[in-house]
């Protein structure tokens, strides 16, 4: 990372620069307007999925936002559109709904061991050559997933987006990214608002003039992690980017690290990988 207080900063992971703030936009409402104002807020990174059903919104946005150049947008193949010809079908499909130049980051949303992982990233990387997408990477994978994605993927694999807060221990899969020069992309940043009201989180929050649920995303950005809240309230998506003028000391960072636990999981389906 290269900034954590002042203003906004990014990781840069292999020459792919992604701003350390992002919008969320699952079950996001009135997505365009939204998207808008969080662009007028500063955001310069908007996530989104094949899955949310408002690729098309989000490109709106952007497009409408006259900043297109400055902002990177996610999106992400849904499980059932891992086959090569189903990544080169769908992905044109995502690019063509979104109307851009290009896909900024196109992840793997979650595993599917009914293919191929070097498939998928095989087809995943001739889109990157074809310029369909600037960047690849993987979503909801263990450290076991990623240590084959990396083995196989012919291109360079920029993040794992994974659930991400102070409640659910994510050590293990954190430290293999790292190893592997990855970002960590955290979803549910503010544990579906579960930050909010949190007694420890609050009282450290009460010493900066911050809520809790921004001393949960300072917790995140401060160690270098991309953190994506979603919100449909304006004052929310200001007070989810006010967070490079404070600083947690060490004590606090323990103390948070301190909340988490193995089983502090909110998002899990069938179809989830077994969890490190
Ligand atoms: N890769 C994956 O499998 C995956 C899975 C889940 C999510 N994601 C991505 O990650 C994004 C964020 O995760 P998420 O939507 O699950 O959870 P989240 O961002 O942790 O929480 C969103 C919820 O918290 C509330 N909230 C947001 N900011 C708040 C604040 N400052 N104070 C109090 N409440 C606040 C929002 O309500 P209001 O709208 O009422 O403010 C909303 O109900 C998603 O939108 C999606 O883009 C990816």
């Amino acid at each position: 990372m290269t900034k954590t207080s002042g203003m906004p900063s990014g990781v840069d992971v292999k020459g792919f620069k992604l701003p350390i703030v992002g919008l969320g936009t699952w079950a996001l409402r009135d997505v365009v307007r939204v998207v808008g104002e969080a662009i007028r807020v500063g955001y310069r990174h908007i996530d989104t999925a094949q899955m949310y059903g408002n690729e098309a919104e989000v490109g709106e946005a952007v497009r409408a936002s006259g900043l297109r150049s400055e902002i990177v947008v996610t999106t992400k193949l849904q499980p059932t559109n891992l086959a090569p010809r189903e990544v080169e079908r769908t992905g044109k499909e995502s690019l063509r709904k979104l109307g851009l130049d290009a896909i900024d980051l196109l992840l793997i949303h979650w595993p599917n061991p009914g293919v191929p992982l070097a498939d998928t990233l095989g087809a995943m990387a001739k889109l990157k050559q074809e310029g369909v997408t600037r960047a690849i990477g993987v979503s909801n994978f263990t450290v076991a997933l990623i240590e084959e994605a990396v083995r196989v993927s012919p291109a360079p694999i920029v993040c794992n987006q994974v659930e991400c807060h102070p409640f659910l221990n994510q050590d293990k899969v954190i430290a293999a990214c790292r190893k592997h020069g990855m970002a960590v992309v955290a979803y549910s940043p503010v544990a579906r608002g579960e930050a909010s009201g949190n007694k420890v989180l609050e009282r450290i929050g009460a010493k900066y003039g911050k809520t809790g649920p921004q001393v949960s995303l300072r917790y995140l950005v401060q160690q270098g992690i991309v953190v994506i809240p979603r919100t449909n309230k304006l004052p929310r998506l200001k007070e989810n980017f006010a967070l490079f003028d404070f600083e947690l000391s060490d004590a606090e960072m323990r103390e948070i690290h301190a909340l988490s636990s193995r089983d502090g999981r909110i998002v899990d389906w069938s179809w989830s990988p077994n969890w490190d």
